[in-house]
């Protein structure tokens, strides 16, 4: 795997696998690398003949008082398991690179990015839409792997795509859970091994929503809040659960058939996002 900082380095790469006809995939990651993200790295290899990923912790995407100091940075380590997992390139570029001294223009995809984890979490899809646009920019592949566990983030992404005409797929993988159904995320390690357990009644709770549904109650609005009632008698501290149309993200009627149960979850000091999506 050949390592790179700056887009100097990484387009003479790119332009050679390009001329050679190569179909590339980016991965762009935070780092902190778990079985979700090797995952999503192995459906790059099924979709593409190279496999580019980023490392690069989004200062933009972090609001105040968030965790963007303490998140944790693992390169070493995040290296060894892309090299294992057979990744081309990794790209790691600094803030500057990425930046410059004066950045004054940015990506918003208005409407979407204020609802749901928007809302406790303001600015925070626009640091996501932008950063992934620049990526998409520099590393210039033909398509781009995202988990679904972020799904309000798939999303996102997805209409910037094609707001914007930018001609790259974006391919949505299905989360990786531990036995207990907790989502894999960079952020469980905030959790106690005690915490891990209840965390998992997060996704157990989503499930049982979903059930309700399937079995044919379309009360949408009282599911939601039993749903929030269930996480803050087990210790959550819940910020949302919205049942929701799945393109849209919008509020679910009646009527819709591809629905997604957003939640969100303060569980100590992690804050835990989690989905189920279904079509009835
Ligand atoms: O999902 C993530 O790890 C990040 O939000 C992403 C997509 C790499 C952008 O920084």
């Amino acid at each position: 795997m050949q390592t790179v900082t700056t887009l100097a380095q990484l387009q003479p790469l790119v332009n050679n696998w390009r001329m050679a006809g190569k179909r590339i995939a980016l991965v762009p990651t935070m780092g902190n690398l778990h079985e979700g993200h090797l995952r999503l790295v192995e459906v790059a290899h099924q979709q593409a003949d190279v496999v580019i990923a980023s490392i690069f912790v989004n200062p933009s995407q972090f609001g105040p008082g968030e965790d963007f100091d303490s998140y944790p940075r693992t390169e070493q380590q995040d290296q060894q398991q892309l090299t294992a997992a057979h990744t081309d390139c990794l790209f790691m570029p600094s803030v500057q690179e990425v930046y410059g001294d004066n950045p004054q223009t940015h990506v918003s995809v208005t409407g979407l990015a204020s609802l749901h984890c928007g809302q406790s979490r303001p600015g925070h899809f626009n640091g996501v839409a932008t950063i992934v646009c620049k990526l998409f920019n520099m590393v210039q592949p033909h398509c781009a792997v995202f988990g679904l566990k972020d799904f309000q983030q798939y999303t996102v992404i997805k209409t910037m795509v094609q707001d914007l005409n930018i001609p790259i797929e974006i391919i949505g993988v299905e989360t990786v859970r531990d036995a207990n159904g907790l989502a894999k995320s960079s952020r469980n390690s905030y959790l106690s091994d005690s915490e891990k357990n209840t965390a998992a009644l997060l996704y157990q709770t989503l499930c049982q929503t979903r059930e309700a549904i399937i079995n044919g109650n379309r009360n949408y609005t009282e599911l939601a809040r039993q749903a929030l009632l269930t996480l803050q008698n087990a210790g959550f501290q819940p910020d949302y659960c919205n049942i929701c149309q799945c393109d849209t993200l919008l509020p679910a009627q009646t009527t819709d058939r591809a629905l997604v149960i957003l939640a969100a979850a303060k569980l100590g000091k992690a804050r835990l996002i989690d989905n189920v999506h279904f079509d009835l």
